[in-house]
Parts: C-alpha cells; structure tokens; sequence
C-alpha cells in the first residue's frame, strides 16, 4: 500500500437494522466510493455495546441485520472490506493506548458525546466505555490506516478527536507512524425524520426501514409530516420544512414532475393526500428490490458470515500490522 493511497474507513454502530436515512446519506457515499478506494467497512458492534449495555442478543442480531442491509443495497464484499469490530480484538489493544493520549475533560467536550448523553438524559451516569467512544474510533480509523472517512455532519467531532490523537501519538513517539485522515462530509445528507424532526432515527422512532414492507411505508408515508397550516386543498402550501417534498427531492427519479408539484402545492389546489401517494409509489419502487434481495440473502446465513470471517481477518492482519508499529514506536518489545 502506498502512503498515498486513499484508504476508506467507514462504519456503523450496530444497534439495529438501517432505514431510509442512512440510505440517503451515508450508504449513498459509501456505494460512490466503492469503484473508486480500497473501503473497510465496519459493523462496531463493541461501540454498540457502549451503547447497549448488556444488550448482547440485540447487538449480535443486529450484525446480521446490518450486513445484510449492506448487501441488499449493493455494498460488494469483493470491492469493500466488511468487518466485525469484535472480531479484529486488535482494535480493542491500540484503543486502550489511546485512551492514555486523551483527557476526561476533553472527552466530555466531545459535541457529539455531549448530544448524545444529553438525549440520553442520564448526565455523567454513563459507562466510562461510552465516554471513551470516539477514542476507539480513532482506534478503528487509525488501525486500518484510513484516510478519508464519509460522515455525516454530526460525527465531525470524531474526526477532529481522532487527528488529535494521531498528532498527540506521532508527536510522543516523535515519529509519523499514523496518519491523519479528513472527513467526507459533502457527500452524506441528512434525512429528516417522518415526523420532521431533524434527524431519521431509530432511536427516535420516526424511520423507515430499509426492510419495511410495503403496508408500513404506507402507514410511515401517511402519518408523514407536511405543512401544519395547509388544512384545505385550495389553500398555498408550504415546502420548506415539508418533509413529504424532502424525501421526494432526496429519493423522486422524476424530477420534473416534482418540481410540478412544489410549484402547484405552493399556489394552492394540491391535497396532501396527493403528494403522498406519489411519495409512496417513489418509496415502494425504491426499497422493493431492496427487501427481495435481503429477503433472498437471509436465507444464506452462512454466506453471510463467512463474508464477515473473510473481511474480519483481512482487516486484522492489517490492525496488527498498524498496532506492531505503534508497540514497536513505544518500545513495547521485550523479545
Ligand atoms: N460511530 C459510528 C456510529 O455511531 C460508527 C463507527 C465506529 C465508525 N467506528 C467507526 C464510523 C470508524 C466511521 C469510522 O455509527
């Protein structure tokens, strides 16, 4: 591997299957880079676990589920390495140095740490482990050598924490044994929620799977949110913030037609009831190849797993490679 080569790090915490968003945002990006870059992509499900506590069944089952998404939109484990956090325990070792190289304090400046604890509601009764994740992000970007990350815009923080790291590591050993990377943020959108909130989430609970059938995306499509002040059909309209035309303008084929649309609600005439339906037509047509395929796929679980074997013990051989530097640099030889 060259030391200019862009190597692609990616990944997702696996507490349950994807949904529209990350279809839209960050498995979008991924899909793009795929031709292009080596791309590790990573199923952290350690990270979820920081998350989870306890919750092992769930996180397991959600490995599966997760790989499974990947596969079914096209994510080609010939093209893209997948990996197991767990299962690369390489991770875990080079986390635990870094944890020496970063503060409590500045992990609680952590922006995106502090969100999530603050939605958690729980203050500084977390477990030290979810405090410390974006150290081993750092860990998993840093160990596969990777150079750009595609995130969304609420996981800069990491990157910026992981570079910190990097930096605070080089500089102590007073070699350049790891690399900085940047984050690809332009190419990951953010989805709204169907209740308009700003963020699709599971956790929220206003999303749509990647697997849902076609009766709950009718369900999820119909409670959708649009303009509260648009009570009769004759009345103008509102778009900004109608998350019936985001999601069209994110996932609509027909453009044009959408543009119709905008143009016809603002002025009045166009019922609610009828963008939707064009709404879930777009959303059908979209996710119905994608549920055959990961239908047909979770049939297979063995091949599903031999995938993640393969992968995992690709990606570990180069953590080890990365950690053996990184011990070596310290002086953590005695043989
Ligand atoms: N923190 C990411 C999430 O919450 C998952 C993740 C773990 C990740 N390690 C990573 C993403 C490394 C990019 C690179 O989904």
């Amino acid at each position: 591997m060259s030391d200019q080569e862009i190597i692609v790090v990616t990944g997702d915490r696996t507490t349950g299957p994807l949904h529209l968003g990350h279809l839209a945002g960050s498995l979008q990006a991924r899909l793009q880079l795929q031709g292009q870059y080596r791309q590790f992509l990573l199923l952290a499900d350690t990270q979820a676990l920081a998350d989870h506590q306890g919750d092992y069944s769930r996180v397991r089952q959600s490995v599966i589920d997760v790989a499974l998404d990947y596969l079914a939109v096209g994510l080609d484990p010939q093209q893209s390495t997948f990996l197991i956090q767990s299962m690369v325990p390489e991770l875990a070792e080079l986390s635990f140095y870094f944890m020496n190289l970063v503060s409590v304090a500045r992990l609680e400046r952590n922006p995106t740490v502090k969100t999530e604890i603050r939605n958690k509601g729980r203050e500084r009764d977390i477990p030290a482990g979810f405090l410390s994740y974006p150290v081993s992000q750092a860990a998993d970007i840093t160990a596969l050598k990777g150079t750009l990350v595609p995130v969304g815009a609420d996981q800069l923080p990491m990157i910026e924490q992981t570079n910190e790291i990097v930096r605070r590591f080089n500089q102590m050993v007073g070699s350049d044994i790891l690399r900085e990377c940047k984050a690809l943020t332009g190419k990951v959108t953010r989805l709204p929620g169907i209740d308009g909130q700003q963020k699709m989430s599971r956790v929220l609970g206003n999303h749509i799977a990647l697997s849902a059938s076609p009766d709950e995306i009718r369900t999820a499509v119909r409670k959708m949110f649009t303009d509260p002040q648009h009570l009769r059909v004759e009345q103008p309209g509102q778009i900004a913030g109608n998350t019936v035309f985001t999601f069209l303008d994110a996932f609509a084929p027909d453009q044009d037609k959408v543009a119709e649309f905008k143009e016809h609600y603002q002025r009045g005439g166009l019922a609610d009831a009828v963008v939707k339906a064009y709404l879930e037509e777009v959303l059908l047509a979209l996710l119905e190849p994608i549920r055959a395929r990961r239908n047909e796929l979770a049939h297979d679980p063995e091949r599903i797993l031999s995938i993640l074997m393969a992968g995992s013990s690709r990606a570990r051989e180069i953590a080890a490679l990365t950690l053996y530097q990184v011990k070596k640099a310290m002086g953590m030889f005695y043989f």
